[in-house]
């Protein structure tokens, strides 16, 4: 169900799900590390969508009211980019080693927001995580859930410049 879900809209070069269910498992799906879970997803996938808060409330055996409720209750979780578009940079050693700063710093100058914000007019969400589990493809970024490899700062930046003109029409 909600598995597949997540994995048909992720290419294969997306292992976050197996990366999730590792710390899953080693948690030994105890509903108690529900925040710790979270934050892993958070730290994975940059922000925490519907069906990855449905498929942890499944694995977790929790009602999806208990892991909404902690989801929302805490400041830390975002649950959606608030953008019409997203990008997340994945600052992660191998990524960071290949130049994710100079990338991140890039958008941030083109988009005039920081890490973490929206575009005014609400085209872009400039978010970061931590290793997407594509490390041989370094620097990686994820555009609205596709993950692209061996970015550079440039065609980033060609990337969310179509949308951020796009919001200007
Ligand atoms: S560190 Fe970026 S994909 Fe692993």
């Amino acid at each position: 169900m909600t598995t597949a879900s997540l994995e048909s809209s992720h290419p294969s070069a997306d292992k976050r799900l197996k990366m999730l269910d590792a710390t899953m498992k080693r948690h030994q799906y105890q509903q108690d590390a529900l925040i710790e879970i979270l934050h892993k997803a958070q730290e994975l996938y940059g922000y925490l969508e519907n069906d990855l808060l449905l498929y942890i409330a499944h694995e977790l055996k929790l009602p999806p009211s208990r892991v909404y409720g902690v989801a929302t209750f805490y400041h830390l979780f975002s649950l959606a980019p608030q953008g019409v578009h997203s990008c997340i940079v994945c600052t992660g050693t191998a990524c960071y080693v290949k130049g994710a700063q100079a990338i991140l710093a890039n958008v941030e100058k083109v988009a005039y927001i920081r890490a973490g914000e929206t575009t005014a007019n609400h085209q872009l969400s400039l978010l970061t995580a931590r290793c997407l589990g594509a490390c041989g493809i370094a620097p990686a970024v994820v555009f609205d859930g596709t993950v692209l490899g061996n970015q550079t700062p440039e065609s980033v930046c060609n990337h969310v410049q179509g949308w951020l003109q796009h919001g200007t029409d």
